[in-house]
């Protein structure tokens, strides 16, 4: 796959406030990346930049191989979809897809064509007369995307395009853009969102920020099985990676000893070569990896406060010295708060974070 777009050493600062302090970052054509990290760390703000509509402090974007970092946005090959649609109110959903085309003088029936086939992939064919007063906010945000597809962008860049619709409709139109995406074959795309479920289930991968930097760009699976860092570790998953205090018993190439608050000892199929005996380190166990069912290692939970969902159940309470311990088990399970339970873990599914935040490296995780 050729390179669609690439940043080098993007710095972006207002004044005195530096916002992006360098940013290297390389997107395949055809690929679909979400940038994701807390609000402020400059989602947005990378997303403009690469749009054009802020200008980079330092560095260069590059499109196609092409140095883009002072071309001016109309003429960057990008169409963007912000939260708010943005339609213009007294125009019909043809009109407001068409718009951008008319001023770029591209014929009637071209432009029709262009119209015609994204409202076939938006399924807005039977809306193309309404105005957007008509129609409900999913649809409206089609039309929003609708009016990025006709201009058969290289790259689709789209700023939390969901947040104003509500849960149902949010998870119905993901999968759209999912399908979207496949549908247009070469297109690329980069979706913002500080939502980490639509980043996991929608992106090729993932580049999750944190202040202005990348703190990790993968695959979803590699940011889930192989976190860089706590930071990485905490923010991907749902509920959040359990935390709790080890130190470092036997340091080990292939299988770490650690001892626990409680004086316990767990051996870990995790890397700790380089670090020291003694060492004070942090393990992660996600809510997902513990359960009811007998296992190599023991947890105890005193738990305070349960949730049944039916299909399944969260724990809350304290573990290993941490009162905000969250279990999460299949089924449901009987009310209960106040009491304690055993629960259970495997070695394989535990990760290992030295007093820096930097993960060791898990043996027998997937890759
Ligand atoms: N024009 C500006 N002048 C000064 N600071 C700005 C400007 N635009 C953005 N910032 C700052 O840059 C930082 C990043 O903002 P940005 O909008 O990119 O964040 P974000 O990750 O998109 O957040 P959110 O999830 O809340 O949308 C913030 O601290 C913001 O205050
Ligand atoms: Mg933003």
């Amino acid at each position: 796959m050729s390179t669609r777009l690439q940043l080098d050493k993007l710095n972006k600062s207002f004044g005195d406030v530096t916002v992006i302090p360098s940013v290297d970052l390389e997107v395949k054509a055809g690929e679909f990346i979400a940038f994701v990290g807390p609000s402020g760390c400059g989602k947005s703000t990378l997303l403009r930049l690469i749009a054009g509509l802020e200008t980079a402090t330092n560095g260069q974007i590059s499109i196609d191989g092409n140095d883009v970092t002072e071309v001016a946005p109309a003429d960057r090959g990008i169409a963007m979809v912000f939260q708010s649609y943005a339609l213009y109110p007294h125009m019909t959903v043809e009109e407001n897809m068409e718009f951008g085309l008319k001023m770029n003088g591209v014929s009637v029936e071209d432009r029709n064509a262009a119209v015609q086939r994204a409202a076939d992939i938006l399924q807005l064919g039977t809306y193309l007369k309404r105005k957007p007063k008509e129609l409900s906010g999913g649809q409206r945000q089609r039309v929003a995307i609708g009016r990025a597809i006709v201009r058969n962008p290289k790259i689709f860049l789209f700023d939390e395009p969901l947040s104003n619709l509500d849960a149902e409709l949010r998870v119905e139109m993901r999968l759209q853009l999912s399908r979207l995406h496949k549908q247009l074959g070469d297109a690329t795309m980069i979706y913002v969102t500080h939502d980490q479920v639509e980043a996991m289930t929608m992106a090729d991968r993932i580049a999750l920020l944190r202040a202005g930097k990348v703190e990790q760009f993968g695959t979803p699976m590699q940011l889930y099985h192989h976190p860089k860092n706590q930071f990485v570790a905490g923010f991907i998953g749902s509920p959040r990676m359990n935390f709790f205090s080890a130190t470092l018993q036997h340091a080990d190439s292939q299988e770490s000893i650690l001892k626990l608050a409680d004086g316990s000892e767990i051996k870990a199929p995790i890397d700790t070569s380089g670090a020291t005996t003694g060492d004070s380190l942090t393990v992660g166990l996600r809510p997902e990896d513990i359960s009811p069912e007998e296992n190599q290692n023991s947890l105890g939970l005193k738990v305070d406060v349960s949730e049944n969902l039916g299909g399944r159940s969260y724990l809350y309470g304290a573990a290993h010295g941490m009162d905000n311990f969250v279990v999460e088990t299949k089924g449901s399970i009987e009310k209960v708060g106040g009491e304690s339970m055993t629960l259970y873990f495997a070695s394989q599914d535990l990760h290992l974070f030295n007093a820096e935040g930097q993960a060791f490296k898990r043996l027998q995780a997937p890759a």
